[in-house]
C-alpha cells in the first residue's frame, strides 16, 4: 500500500509511519521540515504543507491512502481557526488528488463520558489542552459531514504516550475507553498498530474510532 503520511516527524506519525514500514508498505513522510525521523528509515521525505491544497494534491497523488498526524499550532494561539482551515485544505487536496482514503490522527476531548457529555467538557479536563481538544471537535464535526471520501477519524486514548508495542489493546467508537482501574491510555506504538490495522482493512468508513487499553 501506498501511504502518504502528513505529520510524519511527530510522536504519533513517526510511530505510525515505522509500523506501515514494518508491514511492507511504502510510506511518503511529509512534514514542513521533510525530514525523515530515524524510526521511519525507509520512507520517503518529502516537505510540504498540509495546509496548502495544491501541495496536498500534488503530494497526495498515486498514493493509496492519506494519512494525517498533523498537530494544531501549540503556541497559546487558539487553533481552531487555522487548524479547521488546514482541514479544509487537506480536503480539497485529497479530493483533488482523486484519492478516496483519508485517516485522521485525532484528539480524546470530543469523546463521550455520558450520554450528552464529552470528556473535554469535564470539570477536570486540563485546562493547557482544551483549545487543541475543541478544536479537533470541531474538525470531527466538519468531517462528518463528508460523504464523498472514505474517511476514518481515531481518537487515542485521553493519555498518548511513546511507550511499549504490545498488539494488545481495545477499540471503540463514540465513547472513551477506560481500563479497569479508571485510566484511558494507550502507548503511541499500540496506536500505531491499531490506525496501520485500519489502513490494511478498511474496517470503518465515515466514523471515529477510539483505540486505548
Ligand atoms: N489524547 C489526545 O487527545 C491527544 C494526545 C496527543 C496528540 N493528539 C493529537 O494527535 C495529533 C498528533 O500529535 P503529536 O503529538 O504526534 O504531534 P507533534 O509531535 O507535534 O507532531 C506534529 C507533526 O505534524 C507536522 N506538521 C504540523 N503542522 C503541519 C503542516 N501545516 N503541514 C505539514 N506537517 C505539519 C509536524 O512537523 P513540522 O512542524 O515539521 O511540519 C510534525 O511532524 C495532533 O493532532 C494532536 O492534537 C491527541
Amino acid at each position: 500500500m501506498k501511504i502518504v503520511l502528513f505529520g510524519a516527524t511527530g510522536m504519533i506519525g513517526t510511530r505510525i509511519a515505522a509500523e506501515a514500514l514494518s508491514r511492507g508498505h511504502e510510506v511518503t513522510a511529509v512534514s514542513r521540515s521533510g525530514r525523515v525521523p530515524e524510526a521511519a528509515t525507509g520512507a520517503t521525505g518529502v516537505a510540504g504543507d498540509a495546509a496548502d491544497a495544491q501541495a496536498v494534491a500534488e503530494l497526495a497523488a498515486g498514493h493509496d491512502a492519506v494519512v494525517s498526524a498533523v498537530s494544531p499550532p501549540r503556541d497559546g494561539s487558539n487553533p481552531l481557526e487555522p487548524f479547521t482551515a488546514l482541514y479544509e485544505a487537506l480536503l480539497k487536496g485529497v479530493r483533488a488528488a482523486g484519492v478516496e482514503r483519508l485517516a485522521v490522527v485525532g484528539g480524546a476531548g470530543s469523546l463521550l463520558v455520558a450520554e450528552d457529555t464529552k470528556l473535554v467538557h469535564t470539570p477536570g479536563f486540563p485546562e493547557v489542552y482544551k483549545n487543541e481538544a475543541l478544536t479537533h471537535d470541531a474538525v470531527l464535526t466538519s468531517l462528518r459531514t463528508v460523504d464523498d471520501l472514505d474517511w476514518v477519524y481515531v481518537s487515542p486514548a485521553a493519555e498518548i504516550a511513546p511507550g511499549e508495542r504490545t498488539g494488545t489493546f481495545r477499540l471503540g467508537g463514540d465513547w472513551l475507553l477506560s481500563d479497569a482501574d479508571g485510566n484511558s491510555r494507550i502507548s503511541a506504538e499500540d496506536y500505531a498498530v491499531a490506525f496501520v490495522d485500519e489502513l490494511e482493512q478498511g474496517a470503518t468508513s465515515k466514523a471515529r474510532i477510539t483505540v486505548a487499553y
